[in-house]
């Protein structure tokens, strides 16, 4: 197949255009570099012996998307282009619905009108809120507490009602949890820019020597150890998933969503002690108050992508924070200096 990937450059995107050029597939890459590097694609080349084709563009520009389009001959779409940080779409939201919202339905009208109608969206766990109930299932109540988050339940629903507009689409909804560890060869990896708002990023950058500590947010949960409780999933397996409803959607029509987690959670105490073993050194961490906005415990049912797709996480925490470190220790600036 001819993929395109949007967002390609960034994080997930990445080890997804790796997996796509390992199982044979033609992979073009849209990306506008607002949160990435293309020295990410160059790598990807490196370690595979496979180019991906790369067009600097930004979503908003409708025409630009249109042009891609025209010429293109794309038999689906990946679409991770988007922003996601929760604390930066509370303070400016328009920034956040414009890019996500906007983006995405230049994507779509493009898609519609050049007759690519195969579709994988990157959601997010986000979109169950603070959910008192896990585990967390797809035909539960959804609930964003955050204009990032409103973004993704609103795409959704955008995809829904173009499904039902017309039989022919294939979209696949993916609610991934959370996002964690690198490609094994340590090559490519998380690079967040300023300070890391995630647990594992921040987390590599203590074991590292960039930050002195790790702030635990809230020791008194109602948990095992008080702090909270998260399904962290390996981006490796998050981007076989990706692969699975690919292949569902080439047998498939209509719109689907799958979580895609590993149905375990780890609290915030077990992975900074994980990470401690991984990197063979005590992380430093110290409690404070409570992050607002976060749950105390949120981990997938993932049963319903093993029974539809037969995809399933089979990586431990243990190989996630091996293969985060390897990444963080063999570039501890990531990809900065190269
Ligand atoms: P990322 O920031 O590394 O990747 C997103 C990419 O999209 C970046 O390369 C960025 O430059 C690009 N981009 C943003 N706006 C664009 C635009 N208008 N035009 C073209 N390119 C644009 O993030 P990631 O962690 O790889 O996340 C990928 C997707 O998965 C996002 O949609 C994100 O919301 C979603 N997601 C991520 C997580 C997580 O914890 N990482 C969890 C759930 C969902
Ligand atoms: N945490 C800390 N200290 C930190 C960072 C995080 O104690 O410096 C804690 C949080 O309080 C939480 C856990 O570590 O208990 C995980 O926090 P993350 O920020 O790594 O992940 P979240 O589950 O809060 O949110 C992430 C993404 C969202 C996404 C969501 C669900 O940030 O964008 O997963 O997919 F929507």
């Amino acid at each position: 197949m001819k993929v395109l990937v949007t967002g390609g450059a960034g994080y997930i995107g990445s080890h997804m255009v790796l997996c796509l050029l390992e199982a044979g597939h033609d992979v073009v890459v849209l990306d506008n570099l607002a949160n990435s590097s293309a020295e990410s694609l160059r790598r990807v080349e490196e370690l595979t012996g496979k180019h991906p084709e790369f067009i600097e563009l930004d979503l908003l520009d409708a025409l630009g998307v249109d042009n891609l389009f025209a010429s293109g001959a794309f038999d689906s779409v990946i679409h991770f282009a988007g922003f996601k940080a929760v604390g930066e779409s509370v303070a400016q939201p328009l920034k956040y619905y414009h890019n996500n919202i906007v983006g995405t339905l230049n994507l779509l009208a493009s898609m519609d009108k050049h007759g690519v109608r195969s579709l994988v969206f990157s959601s997010s766990a986000t979109v169950y809120g603070a959910s008192e109930e896990v585990p967390l299932i797809e035909k539960m109540p959804l609930d964003a507490t955050n204009p990032y988050g409103r973004t993704k339940e609103q795409i959704e629903d955008i995809l829904s009602d173009l499904g039902a507009s017309d039989p022919t689409w294939r979209v696949a909804l993916l609610r991934y949890f959370n996002p964690v560890g690198a490609h094994e060869s340590g090559r490519i990896g998380e690079d967040p820019s300023g300070i890391p708002n995630n647990l594992l990023p921040f987390v590599a950058q203590v074991a590292v020597g960039r930050r002195e500590k790790v702030m635990v947010f809230g020791n008194d949960y109602p948990t095992p150890d008080g702090t909270g409780v998260r399904d962290y999933i390996h981006v490796m397996d998050l981007a076989a998933g990706h692969l699975a409803a690919l292949g569902y959607l080439g047998s498939h029509a209509g719109v689907f969503t799958w979580n895609l987690g590993t149905g375990n959670g780890s609290s915030v105490l077990e992975v900074i002690q994980a990470f401690g073993d991984a990197a063979g050194k005590p992380i430093p961490f110290e409690f404070a108050p409570r992050r607002p906005g976060d749950a105390a415990v949120s981990y997938a049912d993932p049963s319903a992508a093993l029974a539809d797709l037969g995809w399933s996480a089979h990586r431990s925490l243990a190989q996630m924070c091996a293969d985060h470190w390897r990444w963080q220790e063999s570039n501890p600036n990531g990809y900065a200096a190269s």
